[in-house]
């Protein structure tokens, strides 16, 4: 495998419920090549999520380290260190705008991703990165661009997001379940919005869903997990044709049961 641009070690997040503890991420151990799709596959509850936000340092570990191009991010203080992580690191969610204010319009929410930028870029340069962006993900700049996102279909708005995450061309985007919450005509889109970036400038992409069949169809390798752990990973090829753990078997046929 070529330089890893993400390696975690060890990592684990404990959440105390009134049940008790809850190991959402339990010593996870994963290496992402620079420039690979790399899907993380797995049921509701697996610890999805949770490994994007630790990943994101959006919230501590409880345990392990998280290393960015060989640099130890684990411990990021202050909003300096978090920013340049940020432009190196970006992520689209499942609910597009989901933290935006509904009266911001396109551009507005687009312009916000600039404040990463070191220093801060002249208005006709702020101008040109949002119209590229826009460009990026296939929408037409003078029709989005003064709308808010209640005038926007579900998938135009992920698109947004998209614009906005790569608008300072991170090396690493994170999607969690990018597609889950728009209608079945413009997932396609969105999943090519995302493989077209990937064949432009090669962003390293983590692709979190819990359809195992759409991961490895957008995906070089599979990380399935279970329960916080990885129960196994590997190559598409190598996952899909003899699968180890009947959990991952059971994935295959759940995702198929669902595509008819
Ligand atoms: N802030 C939190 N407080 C308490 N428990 C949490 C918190 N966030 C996540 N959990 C728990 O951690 C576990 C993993 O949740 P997570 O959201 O990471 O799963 P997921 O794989 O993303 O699921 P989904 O497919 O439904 O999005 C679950 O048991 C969840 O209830
Ligand atoms: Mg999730």
């Amino acid at each position: 495998m070529s330089e890893p641009i993400l390696e975690t070690q060890g990592l684990t997040r404990l959440f105390g419920t009134g049940e008790g503890l809850v190991r959402a991420v339990d010593n996870v151990d994963l290496s992402v090549a620079l420039g690979e799709i790399i899907s993380v596959v797995g049921e509701s509850g697996s610890g999805k999520s949770t490994l994007a936000r630790l990943i994101l340092r959006l919230m501590p570990p409880s345990s392990g380290r998280i290393l960015f191009r060989g640099t130890d991010v684990t411990h990021l203080h202050g909003y300096t260190a978090k920013k340049a992580y940020w432009r190196e690191v970006q992520a689209v969610f499942q609910d597009p705008f989901a933290s935006f204010n509904q009266f911001f319009s396109v551009e507005h929410v687009l312009e916000s991703a600039l404040r990463l930028s070191p220093v801060r870029p002249s208005k006709a340069e702020r101008e040109r990165l949002i119209r590229q962006s826009l460009e990026d993900v296939k929408l037409n700049v003078s029709d989005v661009l003064h709308k808010i996102p209640h005038e926007l279909s579900g998938g135009q708005r992920q698109r947004v997001m998209i614009a906005r995450a790569i608008m300072l061309r991170p090396h690493l985007l994170i999607a969690d379940e990018p597609t889950t919450m728009i209608d079945a005509s413009s997932r396609a889109t969105v999943l090519n919005v995302l493989l077209d970036l990937h064949a432009g400038y090669h962003p390293t992409i983590m692709f979190i869903t819990h359809d195992i069949s759409l991961a490895a169809y957008v995906s070089d390798r599979l990380i399935i997990m279970r329960q916080g752990q990885i129960a196994e990973s590997g190559p598409v090829d190598k996952v899909m044709q003899s699968p180890e753990h009947p959990y991952t078997r059971q994935l295959f046929k759940d995702s198929f049961s669902l595509a008819r």
